[in-house]
């Protein structure tokens, strides 16, 4: 008896396991973005789960606050259990503001190239601000949220990201199509559907 391995894995899935790491502001349109692409690679057959940073915040995470320390253990665990999605051959996309390069850094250092896609979401503060899909943006204003990632709290662009998306430019559908075409540049997915 042997272990099942990766190419077994693979080939029964018909696609590679990934890790598909999306960062940004509040608001910029992670957790959009993630849904739409899991509903793309579902509806393709793929094994696909979304890893968010709010759901984990109820769970994995429900111990941990705010502060800079916090929100590394946050990122470090959210990094570990996407590498155990890897290792299952799945594709996991994570949505979480990850607002720290050298956190993210962590996480990539888990998953062999090219299966790691590190997508900077990206939106000018005031339009984040504008949408605040959760209010928060008012509430972090008013005082009553401390340590609010681009008010009272860092977040650190990535200087070279896999794949740069302008959520105030471009739709859902033509960040979902980038994506795609990414997973399928790098032999993750194939070209067609299977
Ligand atoms: N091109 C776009 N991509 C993603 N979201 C967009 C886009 N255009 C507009 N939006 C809107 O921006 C909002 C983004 O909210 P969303 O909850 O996805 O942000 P988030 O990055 O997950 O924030 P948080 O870090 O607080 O969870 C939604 O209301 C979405 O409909
Ligand atoms: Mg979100």
């Amino acid at each position: 008896m042997t272990p099942v391995g990766a190419a077994e894995r693979r080939r029964r899935a018909g696609h590679d396991g990934a890790v598909v790491w999306i960062t940004g502001l509040s608001g910029a349109g992670k957790t959009t973005l993630a849904q739409a692409l899991e509903r793309a690679l579902f509806d393709r057959g793929c094994g696909v789960f979304v890893l968010d940073g709010d759901k984990v915040r109820h769970g994995l995470c429900a111990d941990l606050g705010f502060s800079l320390p916090e929100r590394s253990e946050n990122v470090r665990r959210i990094g570990e259990v996407a590498r155990l999605y890897y290792e299952a051959g799945q594709i996991a996309i994570v949505s979480v503001i990850s607002p720290l390069r050298a956190d993210r850094a962590r996480a990539r250092a888990l998953i062999p190239a090219p299966h790691f896609i590190e997508v900077h979401c990206d939106c000018p503060l005031a339009v984040c601000e504008a949408r605040d899909p959760k209010g928060l943006y008012r509430k972090a204003r008013a005082g009553l949220l401390p340590e609010f990632t681009g008010i009272t709290s860092p977040y650190e662009a990535p200087e070279a990201p896999d794949v740069l998306l302008d959520s105030a430019a471009a739709s859902v559908e033509q960040e979902v199509g980038r994506l795609m075409a990414e997973l399928q540049r790098r032999g993750i997915v194939a070209d067609s559907i299977h």
